[in-house]
């Protein structure tokens, strides 16, 4: 049984894990070089994701009440399965198998338990369902809660021809008492119990480290190195940890023109790749947006990395992009503290946007939840092109116990350019129970990576000039 399997075998002894790990590695990311960190074997690994995922199904009938529910179906064929499936499964099951169905219960009477699961290709499973429903007499399901939302994928899993099976195999009996409670599906799937935080963390600390290998003179080569050869270079490396992603990380060279947002980026790739995709030069501002994903976990992190004139060390980074940094670092503070459980993703955006514009930043603001997903379930606090409210997302109440990406950037008129950039940063941070704040997973980048070549190159190469 190795370390961290000990730490899973209680929530105490996850978090006292969490804080040793918090002062340790927050010190490191100050001061020194982020590591990457392998992965265990595939079946330490299966035993790590099935002890978090029990640790979630715990928790399920508690969020029954909490939304007033008294029961909880979800029902789906091979292949057709409920978002919710992916939160809930073995680390063993690839896929839903024939109809794979699951009944959770707030307050069970009569011995019968809070969940129940059938695996079944015959209409044995709408008896077994009928006939629990009818034993709960003294409770007598008043509400059976099926995932239909028309808009919040997390809460819309039930296909709609599944949904004709259920009503009609159950019933009128029991389709009257169908609701839907859409906050009770993102809440289980948004909430990261304590034990998956020191994994989390060393999941960050590696996208740091491949992010800062990549951002660095041992893969770049200023003039002969592009932005595309950089992204597939950091493909190959999260495949050479047996790590895998969730989007294709995007390499970007910031010039005046702007930052590729990413409704622009989907619409217009090739375009971008095409002016994107020149070599890397000396003086550059460069932007990654990358993630890993590992143990049914996935992180999002976007750096700036800037690089040097031969010759040049750290002292002759242009004044005014430290100046662009440091004020995306201060919008992140003020979204930070605004981030308040229980209000409104809008509510907080709007807070965030009136603190920015009072404090005379110009940027914007885009922060969504991660970790189950890449973009996970949960309220989001603006999207690039919503700032001034997003709906439906936008309107449910920001949970406690999640992740969230802070994602957003500050515009900042760099006077050795007579321009002005976009200094884009996204940074996981996770609700810290003690604390009762949102705290960095891994940390923040408050530093440029640099890419520098020593002086001689410019006599050898006065062309890359
Ligand atoms: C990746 O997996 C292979 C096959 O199991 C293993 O030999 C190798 O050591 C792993 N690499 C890392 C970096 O974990
Ligand atoms: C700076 O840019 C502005 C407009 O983009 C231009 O009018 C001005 O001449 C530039 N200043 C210098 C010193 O190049």
């Amino acid at each position: 049984m190795g370390m961290w399997t000990k730490a899973l075998s209680g929530l105490t002894t996850g978090l006292v894990i969490a804080v040793w790990a918090t002062e340790t590695i927050a010190a490191r990311a100050a001061d020194k070089t982020p590591q990457l960190h392998a992965l265990p074997p595939l079946q330490e690994q299966a035993d790590i994701v099935d002890s978090w995922t029990e640790e979630r199904k715990v928790l399920i009938p508690g969020l029954l009440r909490k939304y007033g529910v008294d029961a909880w179906l979800m029902s789906q064929r091979e292949y057709a399965e409920d978002t919710v499936f992916w939160a809930l499964k073995d680390a063993v099951q690839f896929s839903a198998r024939r109809r794979t169905t699951h009944l959770f219960l707030a307050s069970p009477k009569n011995g019968a338990k809070n969940s129940y699961s059938w695996i079944d290709n015959t209409a044995g499973v709408w008896e077994d369902l009928r006939k629990l429903f009818a034993e709960q007499q003294l409770l007598k399901p008043r509400t059976i809660a099926l995932n239909t939302h028309p808009e919040i994928a997390f809460a819309s899993g039930l296909h709609a021809g599944e949904l004709d099976t259920i009503s009609s195999a159950l019933g009128d009996e029991w389709a009257d008492r169908f609701v839907l409670e859409p906050m009770l599906p993102v809440e289980v799937v948004a909430t990261m119990v304590p034990s998956r935080l020191p994994w989390y963390r060393r999941m960050q600390e590696t996208a740091w480290a491949i992010i800062e290998e990549a951002f660095s003179e041992k893969v770049i080569v200023p003039g002969k190195t592009t932005a595309l050869e950089l992204e597939w270079w950091m493909r190959e490396k999260i495949q050479s940890l047996n790590y895998t992603t969730w989007f294709q990380p995007g390499v970007y060279i910031l010039t005046a023109e702007g930052f590729p947002l990413k409704k622009e980026r989907t619409a217009s790739r090739n375009e971008l790749r095409a002016s994107a995709d020149r070599p890397i030069q000396h003086g550059d501002l460069i932007h990654t947006d990358f993630g890993v994903t590992a143990l049914g976990l996935n992180t999002d992190t976007q750096h700036l990395g800037y690089v040097l004139y031969p010759g040049e060390t750290e002292a002759d980074i242009p004044k005014g992009m430290i100046e662009g940094l440091k004020k995306v670092n201060r919008l992140q503070d003020i979204v930070k503290g605004n981030m308040k459980i229980g209000l409104t993703g809008n509510k907080i955006l709007r807070a965030s946007l009136a603190q920015m514009r009072d404090e005379g930043i110009e940027g914007k603001i885009y922060c969504h939840p991660t970790g189950e997903w890449g973009h996970s379930a949960g309220t989001v606090i603006g999207m690039t092109n919503l700032q001034d409210g997003v709906p439906i997302l936008g309107e449910m109440p920001l949970l406690k116990d999640t992740y969230y990406s802070i994602e957003l950037f500050a515009e900042h008129f760099v006077p050795e350019r007579n321009q002005t950039l976009f200094f884009p940063q996204e940074e996981d941070v996770y609700w810290d129970a003690n604390t009762e704040s949102w705290e960095w997973v891994y940390g923040r980048q408050e530093k440029f990576l640099l890419i520098s070549t020593p002086a001689e190159d410019a006599s050898e190469n006065p062309s890359e000039l």
